[in-house]
C-alpha cells in the first residue's frame, strides 16, 4: 500500500475534514507520520489569516527538496486555501500536483490518478447539500478517547472580516441519523468524548417531514446515547445560543459545561462594522442567561485587535468586556485583512501594524490574569477529569480535562486513559491545574 503525510492547518472543522480525507483514501494509502518515505503529501490548509498561508506557502517550498530527491511523489493542496485562490495558486506554487477545495473531497482518488499521470488538477466546486455524510471518518491521529463530528458544513453570517463563507461556501445540516449512528460506532471503539462541529452549531436545522430538529434537540439526543459519553459542541455564534439550549445543557450531566461564544470586539461601533448583528448589551445578556441557569459554566472567546476604524475607546471597550465576562481561555489575533471579504472591499485597513500589535498584547496580558484568576477559583474543588493521556513532563503523571474544558495534570496511580476519575485541584498556572488524586 502507498504511504499518505498529511498535515493540517487551522481549525477543529480542518481537522475533522482530514480524518474523511483518510477515509476516502483508505483503500489505496495508508497515514505515514514521515514525509521521507511519502508517496502522497496533502496539506489541509487554511485562509483565516495571512500567517496561515504564509507557513503553508514555507512548508511547499520545504517539501521541494523531497520532490526533488523523489520526482514520483505527488503533493496537493486542500481546504480554504485552495478554494480562496484557485487555480492561480496551480502557477505559483509549482510543485502542487492537485488542489481541491473543502467540498471536493470525493474527487481526490480521480485527481491523484491524473497527477500520477503527470497532469495537473483542480476541483474547486462548492456545494450546496455536501456533508460527507456517508464517510466514516478515520481518526489517524487522535487519542482514541476524544473524537470530532461534523454536524454541519459552510457558514451563512458573512462577518466582514471573514472568508469562510467563501471557502466553505453555504451552511448546510448533516442528517442527524447519520450523526448519530457514528456517535454509537464511536462509543463501541472506546471513545469517551465527542465535540460536535460546525462554524456556527447553533443554526443547526433538519426538516423531515412534519418534524424539525434544531441544535438543541439534536445536543440532547447524542447526549442520550450514552451517559457515559461527554459532548461538547463548538463554535457558537451569539446571535442563535437559545434559551433552550442552555436548558437542556443544564438538564444533562454529560452534556459538559462550557461554551466558546466569540465576542470579536467589546465595541458596538465595531461589531456593526464587522456585521456581528449583536451588540455588546445583548451579548452580556447572553452571558448573564448562561451564568443564571449554569452557575459552573466556563466560557471562552475569539477577539479581533486592531480591526478597521478601531479607536482606543473601542479597544477599551474590549478589554472592559473581558473583564465583565471573566473568560476561561481565549484565542486572540491581529485583525488580518482578506481579500474578497467585505471589509476588504469597504473599509481601510487603517490601524498601523505596531498599534495592532500594541492592542494585541493588552489583550493578551488581560486573559492570562483572567485565566489565572478563572483557575484559582477552582482550587479546593473536587472535579471529574476525563484521563486523555500521559504528561510531556513525567511518566507517572496524568494529563486531562475538566468538564469545563481545563487542562488538569494529576498523578497516574492505577489509572489509565480513557477513565473518568475524581481528582482534587490543589494549584495552577493560568494555563494548567494541578490535582490530586
Ligand atoms: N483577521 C483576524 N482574525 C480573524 N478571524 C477570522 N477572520 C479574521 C481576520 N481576517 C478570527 C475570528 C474567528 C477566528 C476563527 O479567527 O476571531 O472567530
Ligand atoms: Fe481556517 Fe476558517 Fe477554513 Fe477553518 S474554516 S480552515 S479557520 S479559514
Amino acid at each position: 500500500m502507498k504511504k499518505l503525510y498529511i498535515e493540517t492547518y487551522g481549525c477543529q472543522m480542518n481537522i475533522s475534514d482530514s480524518e474523511i480525507v483518510v477515509s476516502i483514501l483508505v483503500n489505496q494509502f495508508t497515514v505515514t507520520k514521515n514525509q521521507t518515505e511519502a508517496d502522497l503529501i496533502l496539506l489541509n490548509t487554511c485562509s483565516v489569516r495571512d500567517h496561515a498561508e504564509q507557513r503553508v506557502r514555507k512548508r511547499l517550498r520545504e517539501f521541494n527538496a523531497l520532490k526533488k530527491k523523489k520526482p514520483t511523489l505527488i503533493v496537493g493542496l486542500l481546504g480554504c486555501m485552495a478554494e480562496r485562490l484557485k487555480e492561480q495558486l496551480l502557477y505559483e506554487e509549482q510543485i502542487l500536483d492537485f488542489i481541491a477545495g473543502p467540498d471536493a473531497y470525493r474527487a481526490l482518488p480521480q485527481l491523484i490518478e491524473k497527477a500520477a499521470n503527470g497532469e495537473t488538477g483542480f476541483n474547486l466546486l462548492l456545494s450546496e447539500k455536501e456533508t460527507y455524510d456517508d464517510i466514516d471518518p478515520i481518526r489517524y491521529a487522535n487519542n482514541g478517547v476524544s473524537a470530532f463530528v461534523s454536524i454541519m458544513r459552510g457558514c451563512n453570517n458573512f462577518c466582514s472580516y471573514c472568508v469562510v463563507p467563501y471557502t466553505r461556501g453555504n451552511e448546510r445540516s448533516r442528517n442527524p441519523k447519520t450523526i448519530l449512528e457514528e456517535v454509537e460506532k464511536l462509543i463501541h471503539q472506546g471513545y469517551k468524548e465527542v465535540t460536535l462541529l460546525g462554524q456556527n452549531v447553533n443554526s443547526y436545522h433538519w426538516q423531515e417531514g412534519e418534524t424539525t430538529i434544531d441544535f438543541a434537540d439534536l445536543i440532547v439526543q447524542v447526549a442520550l446515547v450514552s451517559s457515559d459519553l461527554r459532548v461538547r459542541f463548538a463554535t457558537s455564534h451569539p446571535k442563535d445560543i437559545s434559551d433552550k439550549l442552555i436548558f437542556n445543557m443544564a438538564s444533562h450531566q454529560n452534556i459538559c459545561k462550557y461554551i466558546h461564544l466569540p465576542i470579536q470586539s467589546g465595541s458596538d461601533s465595531i461589531l456593526q462594522r464587522m456585521n456581528r448583528v449583536y451588540t455588546r448589551a445583548y451579548y452580556l445578556e447572553r452571558i448573564a442567561t448562561i451564568k443564571r441557569i449554569l452557575p459552573d459554566c466556563a466560557i471562552s472567546t475569539d477577539i479581533i485587535a486592531g480591526f478597521c476604524g478601531e479607536t482606543e475607546d473601542d479597544h477599551a471597550d474590549t478589554l472592559s468586556i473581558m473583564n465583565e465576562v471573566g473568560y476561561s481561555s481565549a484565542f486572540m489575533f491581529r485583525y488580518s485583512v482578506r481579500e474578497g471579504t467585505k471589509a476588504a472591499e469597504k473599509f481601510d485597513d487603517d490601524i498601523p501594524d505596531d498599534i495592532k500589535a500594541r492592542r494585541l498584547e493588552e489583550i493578551i496580558a488581560l486573559q492570562q490574569e483572567l485565566s489565572l484568576l478563572s483557575n484559582k477559583q477552582d482550587i479546593g474543588k473536587t472535579v471529574t477529569v476525563l484521563v486523555e493521556g500521559i504528561s510531556k513532563r513525567s511518566e507517572n503523571r496524568l494529563f486531562g480535562k475538566t468538564d469545563q474544558n481545563k487542562a488538569c495534570v494529576f498523578p497516574r496511580g492505577n489509572h489509565k486513559i480513557g477513565d473518568y476519575i475524581k481528582v482534587r485541584i490543589t494549584g495552577c498556572t493560568a494555563h494548567t491545574l494541578f490535582a490530586e488524586l
